[in-house]
């Protein structure tokens, strides 16, 4: 088996890389690719060193999987060289996501809408799969109906040059000068909340926002699910946390829905706890923490999730549909 780690140098493909170790064996072999920039740089793989290549139509040789974190663009133009190529491509980007021919998915939620004629695989918005792993159990028992969710992001989730640019920002902080000042967002985010993620729209909600509302909605299979999502950007590194509030069809028992998230695999619940981003930072589990019944009816649930971005929220989802077409032999029927 063959995979191709699109992006490779990225904080996403970092993290893929990471994790292909773990889920395969080594007789699999690994290409990497990035820009321009990158090119001919060492990335190790199972101890293996290997030079990057440039992205670009001369370099790319068939694979079985070629795993995408290279964004949108990048996407959009080369994914279906992949594919021509005989390969499955799990993209992390937007481009694919709300395509009805293509299968958005959390694994653990909705792998069986993969088979041999779905080539191109989309992984959600971060904060979205976050939360529809919470939802889903839930979901299961009582019924979704609507999701007004708050979401606190992380700068992690805009890759590698927002990081760099919190750590400049928090260097200047403590000793003006000290670093470049050029800054990622418009506004500080070191020691601050932006009160918008992503990009303004036409309606007055950002991209980032309109994600949830349309990947939840493919996600869970609800087409009539009410969202009113709120996006604010944080200044944490890693771990998105999301405060929701849940309506469902029928009456919510507290004790039955917790019971119901701590059978749900690839979610936890804190009972005497409060999880927060830096307790979700490299784990794989999404955590989940003050369950209440709502104060105006027992229709509604009130909690918090919290999970890595870049592993559930990216990599992590991103190696175990890799894992489950290989495992399941999708890619070689
Ligand atoms: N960060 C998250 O939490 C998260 C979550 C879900 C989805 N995603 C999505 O995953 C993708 C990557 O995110 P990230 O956070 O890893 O971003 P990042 O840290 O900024 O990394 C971007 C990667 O794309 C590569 N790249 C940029 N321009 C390229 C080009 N012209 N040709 C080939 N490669 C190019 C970069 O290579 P160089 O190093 O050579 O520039 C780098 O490997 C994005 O589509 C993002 O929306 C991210």
């Amino acid at each position: 088996m063959n995979i191709a780690i699109v992006g490779a140098t990225g904080l996403v493909g970092r993290k893929i890389i990471k994790l292909c170790e773990e889920f395969f064996d080594s007789s699999v072999e690994f290409q990497l690719f990035a820009s321009k920039t990158s090119e001919g740089k060492i990335l190790s793989v199972n101890d293996k060193d290997l030079p990057i290549k440039e992205l670009n139509i001369r370099n790319i040789e068939p694979c079985d999987i070629a795993l995408f974190s290279a964004g949108g663009v990048r996407s959009k133009e080369y994914a279906n060289e992949f594919v021509d190529r005989g390969a499955f491509v799990i993209d992390n980007s937007s481009t694919f996501r709300m395509n009805d021919d293509i299968p958005l998915v959390v694994y653990g939620i909705n792998e069986n809408t993969i088979n041999e004629k779905t080539k191109i695989i989309a992984n959600p918005n971060c904060t979205t799969m976050a939360l529809v792993m919470a939802l889903k159990p839930l979901h299961d028992i009582f019924k979704l109906v609507g999701i007004v969710p708050v979401s606190y992001q992380a700068v992690s989730g805009s890759g590698k040059d927002a990081v760099e640019s919190l750590n400049n920002e928090l260097l200047n902080l403590q000793n003006s000068g000290s670093a470049p000042d050029e800054k990622y967002y418009k506004t500080q985010i070191a020691k601050n909340v932006i009160p918008v993620a992503g990009n303004m729209t036409e309606n007055g909600y950002t991209d980032e926002e309109m994600k949830f509302s349309n990947e939840s909605k493919k996600i869970l299979n609800i087409p009539n699910l009410i969202v009113e999502p709120s996006n604010a950007r944080v200044g944490v590194e890693t771990g998105h946390g999301i405060f929701c509030s849940a309506t469902f069809e029928e009456d919510v028992d507290v004790d039955k829905a917790i019971e119901s998230i701590n059978l749900f695999e690839g979610v936890e619940y804190w009972a005497n706890d409060f999880p927060t981003p830096v307790d979700a930072e490299g784990n794989r589990n999404i955590f989940v923490s003050r369950i209440r019944s709502g104060l105006s009816s027992k229709k509604i649930l009130n909690f918090w999730a919290v999970g890595d971005n870049l592993l559930k929220g990216a990599a992590l989802n991103a190696v175990q549909i890799a894992s489950y077409i290989q495992k399941n032999d999708i890619y070689s029927r």
